[in-house]
């Protein structure tokens, strides 16, 4: 099967005089219906990367695939019209605009792909605001809700339009811990019952260790990258590494010592 979405090469590189080289030779692939973490102190990349998964931006060198279709060489609006069908985001801060109801919010992605929703749409809105747990404040502005109604919109949002994808980054970072651990339960079970792919950026290693597969990054280069369930049942984890880790020169040893 395909890649879903595929790193190859990628290198980062902001600025013009003063050059940060944020992005390092990254190559990573994800599937379909996987649920992945991506972790990294602050700095190290995961933003970034997360971006470029999004194309939302693009990288200095390296390629992105989704299904072996080199997204590369679209256009930027050809890209926002793939990124509108595709894919769904999740931001730490929701980005609800104040002015519309939930019930409009979670409609916007459509309407600007596709204009006016036609009526299985609207429908389909209000199925995931009541999958959400929202329903009852459809109408209600996005400002009188709380923050974890609010980011429980916000995925209900990156939902309408059933991309095969959502890239989330911190979406539970501005939550207290109840709210976050129901904006975890839920995207678990939308990734179960739809089979959507999750990319979720983290500073929480709880929730890291609840995902299927953690990536983890490190001044831009891949240190780590394993499944859960096998780093769990096996003691002699440091056998194991090799295979899943995409290692740059010399941290082999760095890896292994942890
Ligand atoms: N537009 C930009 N121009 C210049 N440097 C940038 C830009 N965006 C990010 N950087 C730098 O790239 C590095 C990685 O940033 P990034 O936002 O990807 O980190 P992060 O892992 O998401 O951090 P955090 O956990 O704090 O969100 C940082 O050193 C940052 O200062
Ligand atoms: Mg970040």
């Amino acid at each position: 099967m395909a890649d879903l979405l595929s790193l190859v090469g990628v290198n980062k590189v902001y600025g013009q005089k003063v050059k940060t080289h944020v992005l390092k030779d990254i190559n990573l692939a994800f599937k379909k219906q996987e649920f992945s973490a991506i972790i990294g102190q602050s700095g190290s990349g995961k933003s970034t990367l997360l971006n470029i998964l999004g194309t939302l931006d693009r990288p200095s060198s390296g390629t992105v695939y989704s299904n072996e279709r080199n997204l590369s060489s679209l256009s930027d609006d050809e890209l926002a019209v793939f990124r509108n069908r595709m894919m769904g985001f999740i931001f730490q801060f929701h980005y609800l605009l104040p002015e519309f109801s939930a019930l409009e919010n979670v409609l916007i992605p459509h309407w600007l792909g596709q204009g006016n929703p036609p009526p299985d749409i609207l429908k389909l809105a209000k199925q995931l605001l009541d999958r959400v747990g929202v329903s009852e404040r459809m109408n209600n502005k996005s400002t009188d809700l709380s923050g974890g109604q609010q980011q429980r919109v916000a995925i209900a949002r990156a939902l309408i339009n059933r991309p095969g994808v959502i890239l989330a980054d911190e979406p539970t970072g501005n939550l207290d811990s109840d709210s976050a651990e129901q904006v975890n339960q839920l995207m678990r079970e939308i990734n179960e019952e739809f089979g959507t792919t999750f990319i979720i950026v983290t500073h929480d290693r709880h929730i890291a260790a609840r995902c299927d597969r953690v990536v983890e990054i490190k001044d831009g280069a891949i240190v780590q990258d394993y499944l859960t369930a096998e780093r769990e049942e096996r003691e002699n984890w440091e056998e194991l590494a090799p295979r899943y880790c995409n290692l740059r020169k010399g941290e082999v040893e760095w890896v292994n010592k942890r």
